[in-house]
């Protein structure tokens, strides 16, 4: 049997591969992706805005024919090791709060500092999004935006914990 025959049987009789051997191999680096912000927030006593590198103004093409916006941003304010290690908060730093795992709720510390608000959308003028508000301090780098998409983003049948509050 050449050894093409062999490896294609091989392959067929382990569909995901040898499962075993991947789980007790020696753990690789894990992977690291680049990223970089797309602009920041600014904020003054009544206007809060994410201004864009001009260089990604292109991108703004058709998102004034959106209501609202997800901002996805970084919690920079917590970038160190310490606050990145921290998976367990008391939601809303209220100690009367179950300890909650950081991917159960929105505590602005996580290993990965991504930020998601929707925010409606007032205007779109050349490289400057204006929203009518968000909870990043100015100054916060902003790493994407997309539009809310009811179709894609909503949910039924939603469930959350009792400290959450009634679903709104
Ligand atoms: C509870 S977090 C929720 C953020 C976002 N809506 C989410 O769900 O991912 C919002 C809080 O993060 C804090 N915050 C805002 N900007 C920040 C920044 N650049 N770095 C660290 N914390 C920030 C503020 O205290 C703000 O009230």
């Amino acid at each position: 049997m050449s050894r093409f025959a062999i490896t294609c049987l091989l392959a067929a009789a382990m569909p995901f591969g040898n499962l075993q051997a991947a789980e007790d191999a020696p753990q690789a680096a894990p992977p690291e992706f680049k990223m970089t912000p797309i602009g920041y927030v600014k904020k003054t006593d009544d206007r809060a805005t994410i201004v864009l590198d001009k260089k990604y103004q292109d991108g703004l093409l058709g998102l004034d024919q959106w209501s609202h916006v997800q901002v996805i941003w970084w919690f920079d304010r917590n970038d160190t090791p310490q606050r990145r290690a921290i998976l367990q908060v008391r939601p809303r730093g209220n100690p009367q709060n179950p300890l909650t795992g950081v991917f159960a709720c929105r505590a602005p510390v996580r290993p990965n500092l991504i930020a998601l608000t929707l925010c409606k959308l007032l205007s779109v003028k050349d490289n400057v999004v204006e929203v009518e508000s968000i909870d990043a301090f100015d100054g916060t780098p902003v790493l994407d935006l997309k539009p809310f998409a009811p179709g894609v983003d909503a949910a039924s049948g939603v469930k959350v914990p009792h400290w959450a509050g009634p679903p709104q």
